[in-house]
């Protein structure tokens, strides 16, 4: 009786061992390189431990069953009929509600342990998510960048938001994934644990340029990036208080989702040097950014579009933004000499 589950038991055993060890060595993902990402790294290869083990059970027994009980030549009776077997089917069931309700738990302290209140030492950073690009806004530092850039050890509080359609935050180092739904404010903490670049993508399908929201992201030394900070704030204009309350607000609107600070040229022109400037239109006139062009330019979008940039200013920004608000960012992209 006991010998027929010798051989599949035996092989259960041989087969899921291997599975595991490769499993366990072999690497999966791409480096690791935050605090919060090691137990999404342990729970996965938890997950794919267990299924090795029932993956063996299941195949081991199939293909015995196959070999050991196949018809003989010459055999014509009937297989014996099988009225159920109330001991299998209360261990088929007990074994594995209890392996889903143990996953289930730690699943959920994994989720519980990632919203917990931020460290007191986090440093904000506001990710902006657009069609199709992200912002990083520094409010204790008060300029934006299209790059994350983040000391190293140093715990980061992400609150992510979208101007538009849904996108998902995702740095594949850093494990963690979380959606900018419009409406919502979400937040995550992060702590990066190793120098070096990686980038940012999107990981929710949002649109034509979906696979083109990438942002690059950098961890350096306290040092590189006090240096960058300095750096950062000389390039934004982010001296004094409209300088500030200029940059909040262009912000808030998802401006920098498009528009750089620096002399980088993004999906839209960078405010840098913008004011004053001649600007070349679709159609070959040219004209000159004043204040009236600027205003025309956010409440109007598709009406002077600069010759090499395609009409993808959102054109709702004459219902949600207010006449002081428009006079603060105008200023401030007057700032930005
Ligand atoms: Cu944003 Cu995909």
């Amino acid at each position: 009786m006991m010998k027929k589950f010798i051989v599949p038991i035996l092989s259960t055993i041989v087969l899921s061992t291997i599975l595991i060890v490769v499993f366990q060595t072999i690497p999966l993902t791409p480096m690791l390189a935050s605090v919060q990402g090691r137990d999404v790294d342990v729970l996965m290869r938890a997950l794919l431990s267990l299924s090795s083990v029932i993956f063996s059970l299941v195949v081991s027994f199939v293909l015995y069953s196959v070999v050991a009980f196949r018809r003989r030549p010459g055999d014509l009776t009937d297989a014996k009929p099988v009225y159920g077997n109330v001991t299998l089917e209360v261990v088929w069931t007990v074994i594995p509600l209890l392996i889903v309700l143990g996953l289930g738990a730690y699943g959920a302290t994994q989720v519980v342990e990632l919203h917990k209140p931020p460290s007191e030492r986090a440093m904000v950073v506001e990710v902006t998510g657009s069609m199709w690009a992200w912002g990083f806004f520094y409010p204790d530092y008060g300029f934006t960048s299209t790059e994350l850039v983040m000391p190293v050890d140093q715990p980061m509080l992400f609150h992510i938001q979208t101007v538009d359609v849904i996108h998902s935050f995702w740095i594949p180092e850093f494990r963690i994934k979380i959606d900018a739904i419009p409406g919502i404010l979400n937040h995550v903490e992060l702590t990066p644990t190793e120098v070096g670049s990686y980038q940012a993508v999107c990981a929710e399908l949002c649109g034509t340029a979906h696979a083109y929201m990438v942002a690059p992201v950098r961890v350096v030394t306290m040092e590189e990036f006090v240096q960058w900070v300095l750096e950062q704030q000389e390039a934004a204009g982010c001296v004094g208080p409209l300088a500030d309350e200029g940059s909040q607000l262009a912000n808030d609107f998802g401006c920098f989702g498009c528009h750089a600070t620096d002399s980088h040229v993004h999906l839209g022109p960078s405010f840098r040097g913008l004011y004053g400037s001649q600007r070349e239109l679709e159609d070959g006139t040219v004209v000159v950014a004043d204040e009236e062009y600027l205003r025309n330019a956010i409440l109007l979008p598709g009406a002077q579009v600069v010759k090499g940039f395609a009409n993808v200013m959102p054109k709702d920004y004459r219902e949600r933004i207010s006449p002081e608000d428009l006079q603060t960012l105008i200023d401030y992209i007057k700032t930005l000499k």
